[in-house]
């Protein structure tokens, strides 16, 4: 979701102001994607890098987390989705881990659609997770058993918004056959629109999956 910090500037906005905007722009980007019928979508909310920002960014992102995650979980199980956190939570206090946890259990029965936040995720970080429950593992299972993701198809299509063409450690096990996207717009700005013309775009590509 990268733009946030450049579309607050270009206000004379806080960098915070900017993310709390982002989070308008999920929360409608995952109604649109309930629509077209995706059943999974993920967000990369907060990267293990992200920790590296100023204090008070790292802050006001960890207090938005405290302020939204309850009513993000209830406006998703409101069009049937379920808020499901990939990323290692041990790096926030109890009260937001114990948060993340049951705002989790609140949705964990709903089955039709998944939404992912990732909150501290770092794709090598959940390599390493993976290898090391695979290694401990008694029964003979692939290693995308292990990951955050465990259970989900492949992302078929990736968007990086803010004019940014890198993967910047997201996903790194998944993405390796997934249709990749590069938008210019600011991530409070991505619209329902531009979203369908990628959904376009994507029926255009040719998947090969290296055959
Ligand atoms: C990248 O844009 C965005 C982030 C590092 C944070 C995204 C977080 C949210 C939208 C809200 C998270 C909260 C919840 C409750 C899920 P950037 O700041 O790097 O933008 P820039 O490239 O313009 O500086």
């Amino acid at each position: 979701m990268d733009g946030n910090g450049r579309w607050a500037s270009k206000r004379h906005l806080p960098r915070n102001l900017g993310h709390k905007e982002g989070i308008k722009a999920m929360m409608r980007t995952a109604k649109a994607c309930n629509k077209l019928a995706i059943p999974y979508v993920s967000f990369y909310a907060f990267s293990t890098e992200n920790k590296n920002r100023d204090k008070s960014e790292v802050d006001g992102l960890i207090s938005l987390m405290r302020e939204h995650l309850d009513s993000i979980a209830d406006d998703l199980s409101q069009f049937g989705a379920r808020l499901n956190v990939i990323g290692d939570i041990s790096y926030f206090d109890s009260d937001l881990q114990n948060k993340i946890t049951n705002v989790q259990r609140s949705t964990q029965n709903i089955e039709d659609r998944v939404v992912n936040i990732a909150l501290n995720y770092g794709g090598r970080d959940e390599l390493i997770y993976a290898a090391q429950q695979y290694k401990g593992s008694k029964i003979d299972r692939p290693l995308c058993d292990f990951l955050y993701t465990a259970g989900q198809p492949d992302p078929d299509i990736l968007v990086r918004t803010g004019g940014e063409k890198r993967l910047s450690n997201f996903m790194l096990y998944q993405l390796a056959y997934t249709e990749l996207f590069f938008s210019d717009t600011f991530w409070p700005d991505f619209s329902d629109k531009e979203l369908n013309a990628i959904i376009d775009e994507y029926y255009n590509r040719d998947r090969r999956f290296g055959k």
